[in-house]
């Protein structure tokens, strides 16, 4: 078992370079084998998702070459076969490969994807619209088959403004015939990318990124060369870090305005920022004031950012408000942070957080991905040697976690026990 040990209190000072988004990366690896040629994507984060989806793709007889931040995927070979529990629990993401198997041949078969416990996490509105396209779903157990004789363009309103339902829907509509509008679609950047991804691949996709997508169906798409865009969620969860314990921290490689909600609740709050065009420099502060945020869809307050923001709130002067509406069950960080000495209330969706609080060490769990980065952010800013178990969740999202931290003055070291 991994765990990382960290001693709190020490100035972190420097550059962390962000890597490329593990939500958008997520989806462009299944999205590729859609083309019936080779396409390499540059920017991939060295995280252990993107080992659960290569391993799909070998599994399935797709040819990958990675190296360090690209891969290279030859879907020429592959076979259409069952995805089984063992692959699709891995990750939430494995339920990609359903639009794009059911896209590029009209049939998909898998069972229902892992993931973070963070909430029911139903598939209801990806497979509502595969059946607007005119897929059959049959669902035994926890094996999920959809198959269409013919896939044919539809109107589709998604009842919840869903980022996986979106960019599954865009998946396996961009090879049916005819038109398909996706109302309420989420606007996250990861969709745009995922977008522009399949768009130089000869797909005709318009409105990514606004509530109204629109799809006009190609018979072929081919190979093409793309980028992943920097994760924001990595680059707020640093920011957060640097608010806590920076002293000209530069988060470098960035897009600034990816990040405008926390930017700015964190100049509410007092925080010193220094944005440029592609990075922001923070300072700690001592004399931060309460701010209240509730999680939205983009552009609103990011649900992956509430984890750590919370742990910000601790040190900020009187009584925080911090609302979850996206997942019902992302709170599992509080009763660690409480733990660590921090004054938190949790009241239905809303946690009351009294502050400045001082965080002194514990043994803590992280129990999903953000939990575990809302711990790495808390220990750091404490005092003594704080362990926290669980690390896999961590090691799925952020690259280099420790090497980066190091690299900047922390002291944290990952152990094996
Ligand atoms: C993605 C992100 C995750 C982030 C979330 C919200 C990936 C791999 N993960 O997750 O990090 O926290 O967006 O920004 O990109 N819902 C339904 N039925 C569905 C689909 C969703 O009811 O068929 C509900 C969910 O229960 C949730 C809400 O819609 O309450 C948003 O979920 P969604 O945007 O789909 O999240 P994911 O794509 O799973």
């Amino acid at each position: 078992m991994k765990i990382l040990e960290i001693t709190g209190g020490n100035t972190l000072e420097g550059t962390i370079r962000i890597s490329g988004a593990k939500n958008s990366a997520v989806a462009l690896i299944p999205a590729s084998i859609l083309a019936d040629e080779e396409s390499t994507i540059l920017n991939i984060p060295e995280i252990t998702d993107i080992d659960a989806l290569c391993d799909i793709l070998g599994y399935l007889g797709a040819e990958t070459k990675k190296s360090s931040e690209s891969i290279i995927i030859n879907p020429k070979n592959m076979k259409n076969k069952e995805i089984s529990d063992i692959y699709s629990r891995k990750l939430r993401a494995s339920y990609y490969f359903m639009g794009a198997l059911l896209g590029k041949y009209k049939k998909a078969s898998m069972y229902f994807p892992g993931g973070c416990s963070i909430g029911a996490r139903p598939i209801d509105l990806h497979l509502k619209g595969f059946e607007a396209l005119g897929a059959k779903v049959k669902v035994k157990g926890n094996k999920y088959t959809v198959e269409a004789k013919n896939l044919v363009g539809a109107p589709i309103y998604l009842d919840i403004a869903s980022v996986g339902a979106t960019i599954n829907i865009m998946l396996a509509a961009v090879k049916a015939k005819g038109i398909t509008t996706i109302d309420n679609a989420a606007k996250e950047p990861e969709i745009v990318n995922v977008a522009t991804f399949l768009n130089n691949m000869g797909a005709r996709i318009t409105g990514a990124g606004t509530s109204t997508i629109k799809i006009r169906g190609v018979e072929h798409l081919h190979g093409c060369f793309h980028e992943v865009i920097p994760d924001r969620i990595e680059a707020g969860t640093y920011l957060i870090i640097g608010a806590l314990c920076g002293k000209n921290l530069k988060i470098d490689n960035i897009i600034p305005e990816h990040l405008d909600s926390l930017i700015s609740k964190m100049k509410e709050a007092g925080v010193d920022l220094k944005i440029g065009s592609d990075y922001i420099v923070v300072n700690k502060k001592n004399d931060y004031k309460a701010v209240s945020a509730k999680t939205a869809v983009y552009p609103g307050f990011p649900t992956d950012l509430q984890q750590p923001f919370t742990v910000f709130l601790t040190k900020c002067k009187g009584t925080s408000h911090m609302t979850e509406t996206i997942w019902e069950n992302r709170f599992m960080h509080v009763p660690y942070l409480i733990s660590m000495g921090a004054d938190i209330e949790v009241n239905g969706d809303t946690l009351n957080i009294k502050g400045p609080t001082d965080l002194h060490s514990s043994e803590v769990v992280a129990t999903d991905l953000r939990a575990g980065a809302a711990l790495v952010a808390a220990a750091l800013s404490a005092k003594g040697t704080t362990k926290i178990t669980n690390v896999e969740h961590i090691l799925r999202g952020y690259e280099k976690i420790v090497e980066k931290l190091k690299g900047v003055g922390a002291k944290i070291e990952s152990l094996e026990i």
